[in-house]
């Protein structure tokens, strides 16, 4: 799961699928990272870690890092939350191989940055379980 910081999309993608992984049974290594650096090392943002518990998902020990090329060896889907973050996953791509596993979490439409919107935490939690749901129907 890939979104610009990884302290708020991706973190919720990353906790709310390994969760649904988990509830089903399915082995997966589920992650999550940010095309950007700005936070690495750090926790979740607050609004985020604060909504995932409202949904019974506890994404507090998850810890930031930036998203790097061998993320195409270790995983075989990388799913992004929007078109900056697609393109800028592409662009680290080496291969065919590398770009076909990369995916918007939503085929339709993308997930917003909540950053500067505390209100925008619920809407985006609901897309990102909405996504999920989606892969563990394809996938599983
Ligand atoms: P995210 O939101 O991509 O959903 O984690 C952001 C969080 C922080 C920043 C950008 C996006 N930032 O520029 O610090």
């Amino acid at each position: 799961m890939v979104c610009l910081g990884n302290i708020c999309r991706s973190p919720l993608a990353h906790g709310v699928l390994e969760h649904m992984a988990n509830e089903q049974g399915l082995d997966w290594e589920v992650d999550s990272a940010g095309t950007g650096n700005w936070h690495v090392g750090e926790g979740p943002d607050r609004r985020s870690v604060r909504t995932a518990r409202e949904h019974g998902v506890d994404i507090s020990k998850q810890v930031c890092r930036q998203f790097k090329v061998s993320d195409f060896d270790d995983f075989d889907h990388i799913f992004v939350m929007d078109k900056n973050n697609l393109n800028d996953v592409l662009a680290q791509a080496r291969n065919k191989a590398d770009e076909q596993k990369v995916k918007l979490l939503l085929s339709d439409k993308i997930v917003p940055d909540p950053y500067y919107d505390d209100k925008q935490f619920e809407p985006v939690y609901t897309m990102i379980e909405a996504g999920c749901r989606s892969i563990i129907k394809q996938l599983a």
